[in-house]
């Protein structure tokens, strides 16, 4: 039997993966299967007999689930009506604006952000960017008052903190701090949905909270998915602008590049995704029948966990697949997945990971890393730096 991820390879986890491409289904344990093949990942994404509900599963194990589930834990067509709703509110053809209307707003926070650092010296690129960054545009995009921002600020950390603790001990202690906090979080929601109903301020949340259509959302469906929302943008990018500082400070050509060409960082961004994918693995498909793959049947109600970073480095996919090269042709990575769950943030992620990256590169003369590799958050699904200590000569006015 093998494990996808352990503590201690998190700073290199690209031997395993290579291991567990070998066969094209592996079994992990009774009732649990991983495929890491670039077409079988792909073609299983597409897979009408996959689920994302974890009632189909024979053994659920701790999973917990709410009720009813998040968007991402279902299939259609619940899923299909509640992403459907959600995007009238946040792209096209409803809304095409919201995404790039939010350009001057992340520009305006990446130079408060960067405008903190020391004049010269060293910053921690997680505590002090990454991490700090990707709450704020979320709350603006939902419409969190800015007066509500550090309670808000203070949850989404607990839920983080909760992934990220080093030993079981610790970890039950956060896993109960994440919990409580992902309730405070959801109360939150819930308090200000009702506020939006009396005065529609033009955010997302207060268009979905005063909508009358057929699709429209119940005060409960609005709270577990304005937290899903809130999460899963949160957790990622985080990563994602972590894990690009560090390859581009590992890559000094790159990094040169991208600060001669700011608009260079659209497909730096796209190879990030595909070499150092924050989201490693979705450990929560299901089979909904039996699925027999090159003689192997994985059966009914098996857990399917699909390794996008194996995926996305698979020799058979992509040449030379361990390079870093954001000129490759043909990069259609799995970083945020495929298929009808595929990431529902994916323009605001780019947006603001081009930004973050593009304005990093310019605004630090000299820099370079204090520690590499730095040490990862423990979690094998996320993967990322826990810290990033870089230090640099002089920061540049924007
Ligand atoms: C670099 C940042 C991000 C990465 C790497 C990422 C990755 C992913 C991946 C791999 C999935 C597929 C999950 C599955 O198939 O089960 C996903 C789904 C999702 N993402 Fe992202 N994501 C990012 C940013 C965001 C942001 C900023 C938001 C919110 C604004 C967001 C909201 C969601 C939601 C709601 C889903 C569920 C979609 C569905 O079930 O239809 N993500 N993301």
């Amino acid at each position: 039997m093998h494990q996808v991820g352990q503590q201690a390879n998190r700073p290199n986890p690209w031997p395993i993966y290579a291991q567990l491409r070998r066969d094209r289904v592996v079994q992990l344990a009774e009732h649990s299967y991983a495929v890491g093949r670039y077409d079988d990942v792909l073609a299983l994404l597409h897979d009408p007999r996959t689920s994302s509900d974890v009632h189909t599963l024979t053994d659920p194990g701790d999973r917990i689930e709410t009720d009813p589930p998040a968007f991402i834990n279902q299939d259609p067509p619940g899923h299909d009506r509640l992403r459907g709703e959600i995007t009238r509110f946040f792209g096209p053809p409803d809304s095409p604006g919201v995404v790039n209307g939010q350009e001057p707003e992340i520009r305006r926070q990446i130079d408060t952000l960067i405008g903190a650092f020391p004049e010269s010296g060293e910053i921690d690129v997680v505590d002090d960017f990454a991490y700090p960054l990707p709450v704020t545009v979320i709350c603006r995009l939902l419409g969190v008052p800015a007066a509500d921002e550090p309670q808000f600020r203070e949850w989404a950390a607990q839920t983080v903190s909760g992934l990220d603790a080093a030993n079981l001990e610790d970890r039950e202690a956060a896993l109960k701090g994440r919990n409580e906090a992902l309730l405070a979080l959801a109360g939150y929601l819930g308090e200000l949905v009702k506020k939006h109903r009396g005065s529609p301020d033009g955010s997302m949340l207060s268009g979905l909270a005063n909508d009358g259509g057929a699709d429209a959302m119940s005060d409960i469906e609005l709270m577990i998915n304005g937290v899903l929302l809130l999460i899963a943008g949160h957790e990622t990018t985080v990563n994602l602008i972590a894990n690009g500082t560090l390859t581009l400070l590992r890559n000094p050509d790159a990094l040169a590049r991208l600060r001669r060409e700011p608009e260079w960082a659209v497909p730096v961004v796209e190879e990030l995704l595909r070499l150092e994918p924050p989201i490693q693995y979705l450990p929560n498909r299901a089979a909904l029948t039996d699925i027999t793959i090159d003689g192997t049947t994985i059966p009914k109600g098996s857990q399917l966990t699909l390794l996008l970073a194996a995926a996305n480095r698979d020799p058979g996919r992509f040449t030379d697949p361990d390079r870093f090269d954001p000129d490759r042709p043909d990069n259609q990575h799995l970083g945020f997945g495929s298929g009808i769950h595929y990431c529902f943030g994916a323009p605001l992620a780019r947006l603001e990971v081009d930004l973050a990256l593009a304005a990093l590169a310019s605004r630090l003369d000299n820099p370079r890393l204090i520690e590499d590799p730095p040490p990862y958050r423990p979690s094998p699904v996320l993967r990322g730096p826990l810290h990033l200590r870089v230090a640099y000569d002089a920061r540049r006015a924007s």
